[in-house]
């Protein structure tokens, strides 16, 4: 009998327990329904995360625990098709030559050269795996990373990429050696960090990951934006035939533009559809009071959601998914006329906080420079020879 008691009191707290499990925990703002257990990872979205969140965002709306205003301008890049392609590719070209000079003291005169091609096969399978949804979450159960790679797609490809990565990021740096030793430097940064290797603590493996990080960083973002951009003036004839008015006026047909010109020309190179809408997760260090009296000592928070904006009253962008960047003329920073947006500036989608964009200025001149010359040199318009081509 003491036995049946003692059992049947075990189911009771056992299922009492299941029932926390998974449920929503106090003090966080209100959010999808949850399930015991799995809490919300059922509907947990696998692709195109950020969507989904903004439809909860807009659904369950204000009072948010974290939130950054932020909105988006445009469309989102959909794969080009036809012509479109070499544009495409073109702009990939120019961000990784510049990202390469800078680095390892190394164009990329052309797309199809075994280290470009190389870097940006790696980046599409890098990318293939780190999309949420992509891979078991193994940092919520640990005990999936014993699963043997035969029945675990996500090692092999893990695999894979990584020895994609490493055949790119070991050979420039093997390069930059071989001209370090045949006298030909060219005070790369590359160059400056293996000088100095020893002063940081940085042993081989570390030196190698520094620099294929800062390709990374460098080359999809720049080349995403732009690519973003021209998607936008083909999508607004109206803002492009404004944009052309403009750098017609500031330069003329004999000069291409030079970085003196963007004081004269604000508007495009600002805030704009953001390239990582997600950002990168951050997450706090210890319990963090305010945020919506938050218990957890650490929680993720992605930054820069598209549009989340749109959910808070008063909304701060009017049509935020709008590419309107006459809303610079109205307010510095394209908000409405009387939002205050002292913490919001135009410039989020370089991130915050202490992980900011290392490289938002090199990032910043490389846009502003790009924006001006292909305005001035182009008219961009939809693939004509193909109908069903769509923006
Ligand atoms: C349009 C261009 C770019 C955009 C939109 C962009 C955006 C971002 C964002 C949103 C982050 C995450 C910040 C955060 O966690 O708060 C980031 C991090 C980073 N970016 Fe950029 N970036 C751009 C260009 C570049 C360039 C050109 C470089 C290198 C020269 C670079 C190097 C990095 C690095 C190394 C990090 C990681 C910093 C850290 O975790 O401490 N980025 N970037
Ligand atoms: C750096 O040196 C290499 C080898 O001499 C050369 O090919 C490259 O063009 C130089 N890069 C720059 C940015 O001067
Ligand atoms: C780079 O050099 C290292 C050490 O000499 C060598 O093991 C590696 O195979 C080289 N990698 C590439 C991609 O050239
Ligand atoms: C951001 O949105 C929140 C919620 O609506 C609002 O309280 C805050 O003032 C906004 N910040 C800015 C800079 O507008
Ligand atoms: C725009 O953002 C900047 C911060 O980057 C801020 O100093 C300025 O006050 C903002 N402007 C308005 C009108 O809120």
């Amino acid at each position: 009998m003491a036995f049946l008691l003692a059992l049947a009191l075990g189911a009771l707290c056992a299922a009492l327990f299941l029932r926390t499990v998974g449920a929503q925990e106090k003090g966080l703002p209100p959010g999808p329904p949850t399930i015991p257990l799995l809490g919300n990872l059922h509907i947990f979205p696998t692709e195109f995360a950020h969507y989904k969140f903004t439809e909860w965002a807009r659904k369950y709306g204000g009072g948010g625990a974290c939130y950054i205003n932020t909105s988006s301008f445009c469309p989102s890049p959909a794969h080009p098709t036809g012509q479109g392609h070499s544009f495409y590719t073109h702009i990939r070209r120019y961000s990784s030559s510049v990202i390469l000079s800078v680095l390892y003291g190394k164009r990329a005169p052309r797309y199809d050269t075994p280290k470009t091609t190389g870097f940006w096969e790696a980046q599409h399978e890098w990318q293939l795996l780190v999309e949420p949804g992509s891979t078991p979450l193994i940092d919520i159960f640990p005990f999936l990373k014993s699963i043997p790679e035969h029945w675990a797609k996500w090692k092999r490809d893990a695999k894979k990429v990584r020895s994609l990565q490493r055949a790119v990021y070991f050979g420039l740096l093997n390069e930059t050696k071989r001209r370090l030793r045949s006298g030909e430097e060219n005070r790369s940064y590359m160059e400056e960090v293996l000088a100095r290797q020893e002063e940081f603590g940085m042993d081989e493996e570390m030196t190698r990951y520094l620099g294929g990080a800062l390709i990374e960083g460098g080359s999809e973002t720049t080349s995403s934006y732009l690519q973003s951009l021209v998607l936008c003036l083909v999508a607004y004839p109206e803002a492009q035939k404004q944009a052309h008015e403009e750098i017609d006026c500031v330069v003329r047909d004999d000069r291409m533009s030079t970085l003196d010109d963007i004081d004269f020309f604000p508007i495009f190179t600002h805030c704009f559809r953001p390239v990582t809408p997600m950002s990168v997760p951050h997450a706090t260090t210890a319990a963090e009071e305010g945020v919506s009296s938050m218990t957890q000592a650490s929680f993720s928070c992605p930054l820069s959601m598209p549009s989340l904006s749109k959910t808070f009253p008063p909304a701060l962008y009017d049509n935020p998914e709008d590419f309107n960047p006459d809303r610079y003329l109205l307010t510095e920073n394209g908000t409405r006329l009387g939002v205050d947006s002292s913490d919001l500036g135009p410039n989020i989608v370089f991130g915050a906080g202490r992980r900011i964009c290392p490289g938002r200025h090199l990032a910043q001149n490389s846009i502003d420079i790009n924006v001006m010359n292909l305005l001035w040199a182009f008219d961009f318009n939809p693939d004509t020879r193909d109908s069903q081509s769509k923006i």
